[in-house]
């Protein structure tokens, strides 16, 4: 299965008739834009193309150019990212258009290894910009690829200690032109005929070629994960005469960094603090505090979390700690309120 050239020309046939329609994408006679191909791959990392989608054509039409993003403020970012998750990406991409106006005079460059140097930019978003957005032979691998690469070469040891092999795969199968192009084609196949479960092997275009159609449910073998472990917390959910409801900013590092939130207890793993305890933790002291009924579940890469929220009212309109501002929920989708926190507005408001 060495002739790769041939291997290349079969994907590309397929792609030309099966590709998938996605906003940032341009057709062969058109140059693609690297600020949309960056953005978009960044967006792309754990989210679908459907997910991605709307939020890509906001930003670029709020946004059109990185020293539009450049010039933007963080927290308007920010804001525009919410529901996406991950928002160390946003703070990243905001990062990096400065550095790219700045320090490359709002020119992307062009190859892997000075793409690497970029706030946020790893080795497969790097090698992504450099095959689609410049036409550079960079080995591209994300999940969808890793699959296709593990049948079609029926790499039997498991993920993830397979992925150099996958790599080098990947590496010598992609060719010299349009290798933008056969970078996608793989992902599109991986996504839509290459599929987790039922691949549909009949209508590959590598059928003949992938040693491991017989096995494709089996392969890629998995590797035991670590089992997510669930965190705990109490929120708390102040209202004031006016309706408005105090919400906080997080700080700058660290997960959900620099989003709006509704306060809460640190998220321990275990069982809840008692009452006493957690009450010490809210950002305004209050004689009594209610129970919501529900808990508010969220899955975050390396943890679950179970949020059980309480009430309380204050009678007048509190000046509030610096980090604090309260906000009526009409206002809500103004503020940068990661998932998990309209999660718990949502059970507030239902149960109130
Ligand atoms: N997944 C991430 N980036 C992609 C792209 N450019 N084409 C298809 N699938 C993708």
């Amino acid at each position: 299965m060495k002739d790769y050239m041939t291997a290349a020309i079969e994907l590309l046939q397929w792609y030309d008739t099966n590709y998938r329609s996605m906003p940032w994408r341009v057709s062969s006679s058109q140059k693609p834009n690297p600020y949309f191909v960056w953005m978009s791959e960044v967006m792309l990392q754990q989210t679908t193309v459907a997910t991605a989608g709307p939020y890509f054509k906001r930003f670029i039409a709020r946004w059109p150019t990185v020293a539009d993003m450049a010039r933007a403020e963080l927290g308007e970012v920010l804001l525009g990212w919410a529901g996406l998750g991950y928002y160390a990406r946003a703070r990243n991409l905001h990062k990096c258009a400065r550095v790219i106006v700045d320090k490359y005079g709002g020119q992307f460059p062009d190859h892997e290894a000075e793409l690497l140097k970029l706030p946020g930019i790893g080795r497969y978003t790097a090698a992504a910009i450099s095959a689609i957005a410049f036409g550079r032979p960079a080995a591209v691998m994300d999940t969808n690829v890793e699959r296709v690469m593990a049948r079609l070469h029926s790499v039997l040891d498991p993920l993830p200690a397979c992925k150099p092999i996958l790599y080098s795969h990947v590496s010598d199968m992609t060719p010299t032109f349009r290798p933008g192009d056969f970078a996608q084609a793989v992902m599109d196949l991986g996504a839509t005929v290459c599929t987790v479960r039922k691949p549909k092997c009949g209508i590959c275009p590598w059928m003949k070629r992938c040693q491991g159609k017989n096995m494709a449910d089996s392969i890629p073998l998995k590797g035991s994960k670590p089992k997510r472990q669930t965190r705990r917390g109490i929120a708390f959910w102040i209202t004031n005469p006016t309706g408005a409801v105090l919400l906080r900013r997080r700080p700058e590092k660290g997960l959900l960094g620099g989003m709006m939130e509704v306060p809460s207890t640190n998220w321990v793993e275990g069982a809840l603090p008692d009452r006493k305890t957690a009450a010490m933790a809210a950002p305004l002291q209050m004689a009594a505090w209610d129970e919501i009924s529900g808990t508010v579940r969220h899955t975050f890469s390396h943890f679950h979390l179970e949020l059980n929220v309480v009430t309380a009212s204050v009678d007048r309109v509190h000046t509030v700690p610096q980090d604090c501002m309260w906000c009526q929920p009409r206002e809500f989708e103004k503020q940068a309120l990661p998932t998990v926190m309209r999660k718990v507005a949502r059970l507030a408001i239902t149960n109130l």
